[in-house]
């Protein structure tokens, strides 16, 4: 959206700290790419952490750490926020601005491939995930967030709109069908109540419904 309305928003709502102004021209000269979610996106992340009483978070795809920082600013001082990345170099990065951001007791970083991090918190319960890394495997990340989601908890996806394929009928490759499949089941699916705000990229959100009658 370039008609100010996401700059506007951002000035009021989400201004950046030093932290997080620095990390981010860090992030330039060091040559990570330019993916890190918006500052009203964070802002919403905030909101959304918040509003669901967040304590415990999971995060796929860290990048530089400019999303955990906002998500652990989000956190009360004993939450926790583990995010998984599978490049060193960006863990490495993220845990320099972690530190500096004052949350490192707040957050851990696991380096390794998504896929084989997830079946290790099998058991675990978390009141928010944010899916912001590959997108290939949306729909399995979908099955893993609402295994380890407390009935009331947030599923937040990144890129929801993917920068516009998904409503191209003429765009058919792996990552945007995945994304498809991924806003099909948000919405369709009868164990989360979910809509895709178009803030940034497009931001999913499912609220996981509580009260399902379970097995007596
Ligand atoms: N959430 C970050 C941006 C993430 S960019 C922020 O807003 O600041 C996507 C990140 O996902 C990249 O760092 C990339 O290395 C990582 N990634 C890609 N595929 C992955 C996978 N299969 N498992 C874990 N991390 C992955
Ligand atoms: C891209 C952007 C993202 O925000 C992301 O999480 C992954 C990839 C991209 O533009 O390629
Ligand atoms: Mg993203």
């Amino acid at each position: 959206m370039h008609d100010g309305t996401s700059d506007y928003l951002a000035a009021l709502f989400a201004p950046e700290d030093a932290t997080l102004l620095a990390l981010r021209e860090e992030a330039d000269r060091s040559g990570l790419p330019p993916i890190s979610i918006s500052p009203d996106e964070g802002r919403l992340l905030q909101v959304l952490l918040r509003a669901v009483g967040a304590r415990r978070i999971l995060e796929v795809g860290t990048l530089g750490g400019y999303s955990a920082i906002w998500m652990a600013r989000a956190l009360p001082p004993d939450g926790r926020l583990l995010t998984l990345e599978i490049e060193p170099k960006h863990a490495e990065f993220a845990r320099r601005h972690i530190a500096r951001a004052g949350v490192a007791d707040r957050v851990e970083v696991r380096v390794g491939r998504a896929l084989d991090l997830l079946p290790a918190l099998d058991g675990e319960q978390f009141d928010a995930v944010f899916l912001d890394a590959d997108k290939e495997p949306l729909p399995t990340y979908f099955d893993w967030a609402l295994r380890l989601l407390r009935p009331g908890g947030v599923l937040i996806a990144d890129n929801a709109l993917w920068g516009g394929r998904v409503l191209d009928d003429r765009v058919d490759d792996d990552a945007t069908r995945a994304v498809r499949e991924f806003n099909r089941r948000l919405a369709t699916d009868p164990r989360v109540t979910g809509i895709v705000v178009p803030t940034h990229d497009g931001v999913g959100i499912g609220i996981v419904v509580a009260g399902l009658p379970s097995a007596p």
